[in-house]
């Protein structure tokens, strides 16, 4: 007969179980920063076991790569901020809540906007490491050798130095990638079709990077008459890459998995997504309320705008639960003038605006 002490402590632990901890995610390395390669000592190793999120892959590649982990983290960072941007006027605004899983419980949803945040960070490493490589600030990359482009006009030199997006590409697919391959999961489960869909979205994000660079040139030649041109592979202003795969997001294909272990679309009458595109095998959650089981923080107090009938507008984005409404000050340059020469003079004016607050 069990006890009433066991009884009371079963009580007491499943009381005090905790909620399932997410796991950590290599995101985590844009929250904390990641020292510098001058300040590592050679031969040691707490570096790697001492950064949270990493998954026993990604902690050899840390070892094996050491130099690159803050620019891994830098990546990481350009991706959630430019994810950020994207989503600034949604019910989900892609707000990092600590700083081990980063975005917390949503993201174990294989949601759309899961699917736009793997791609966007997976393209961020690519982006960081290309523009590394090209910097001179890793040992194992240099400049782009890309192959000069054939519609090049002759007379241009081709051999300035660019971005390594060959290199960022590939080392991103390592790293990133690392933690969906050393799963193992049964094949037409849940969980691969969640890895299948992680895999995806990371190449997604790594070839608009690869695919957006372009070609760059410069004048030379006597009193900028540029008679001589010199031409180098450039890598996208990271908003053109945001921008792209936000599109991608709007058409993102919901799939699901075979009992094969492969991704099929639910609405065979779309076209298969190609390697650039996004998937997600969940609805989204509703991100009108918070809800600590799917992680969903609520669009109470956001800020809304009364007159928009687009996601940001007030009725869309409270979700029909009302605004309130308060006034603040803005305070602008204003009556600026132009003195010779060569300077601008303005006051500051303060300004009493309306603001809408989600109930
Ligand atoms: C996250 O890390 C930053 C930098 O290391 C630190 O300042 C901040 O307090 C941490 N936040 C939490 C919630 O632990
Ligand atoms: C939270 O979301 C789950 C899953 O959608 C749902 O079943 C549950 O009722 C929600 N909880 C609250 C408090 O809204
Ligand atoms: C994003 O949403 C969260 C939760 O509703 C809110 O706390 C945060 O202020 C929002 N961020 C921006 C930039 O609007
Ligand atoms: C609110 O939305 C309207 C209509 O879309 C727009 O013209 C206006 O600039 C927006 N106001 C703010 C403060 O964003």
């Amino acid at each position: 007969m069990p006890s009433l002490l066991a009884l009371l402590t079963a009580a007491l632990l499943a009381s005090w179980a905790p909620l399932p901890t997410e796991a950590g995610s290599w995101w985590s390395l844009a929250m904390n920063p990641v020292q510098r390669p001058e300040m590592f000592i050679i031969g040691a190793q707490p570096v790697c076991s001492q950064l949270p999120g990493l998954s026993p892959g990604q902690r050899k590649l840390c070892q094996l790569y050491q130099e690159h982990m803050a620019y891994i983290g830098e990546g990481a960072k350009t991706g959630i901020r430019e994810c950020q941007h994207q989503f600034r006027q949604r019910r989900w605004n892609c707000s990092t809540v600590d700083n081990t899983s980063v975005f917390g419980r949503v993201m174990q949803i294989g949601s759309r906007e899961t699917a736009f945040t793997y791609a966007v960070s997976a393209a961020g490493v690519v982006n960081a490491i290309s523009r590394a490589c090209r910097e001179g600030e890793l040992s194992t990359c240099g400049c782009s050798r890309t192959a000069r482009p054939k519609d090049l006009p002759r007379d241009w030199l081709w051999g300035g130095c660019g971005d390594n997006v060959e290199y960022g590409y590939r080392f991103a697919k390592e790293f990133v990638d690392a933690r969906e391959r050393e799963k193992n999961f049964a094949k037409g489960s849940e969980e691969q079709g969640r890895v299948l869909m992680n895999l995806q979205n990371n190449e997604a994000g790594r070839r608009a990077v690869y695919k957006m660079a372009d070609v760059a040139c410069k004048c030379h030649g006597v009193s900028g008459s540029c008679s001589l041109k010199t031409c180098w592979l450039q890598l996208a202003e990271f908003r053109k890459v945001g921008d792209q795969l936000k599109e991608k997001y709007d058409s993102a294909a919901a799939v699901r998995v075979t009992r094969r272990g492969k991704l099929e679309l639910v609405n065979s009458r779309f076209n298969p997504p190609t390697p650039e595109d996004l998937v997600y095998v969940d609805p989204s959650p509703d991100y009108c309320l918070r809800n600590d089981t799917t992680g969903s923080l609520g669009t109470q107090g956001r800020l809304c705008n009364k007159t928009s009938e687009g996601m940001d507008g007030c009725a869309l984005m409270c979700c029909g639960r009302g605004y309130d409404q308060f006034k603040s000050v803005r305070v602008e340059r204003c009556h600026c003038r132009f003195h010779w020469c060569c300077f601008v003079r303005c006051r500051k004016c303060a300004q009493t605006v309306d603001q809408f607050v989600c109930k």
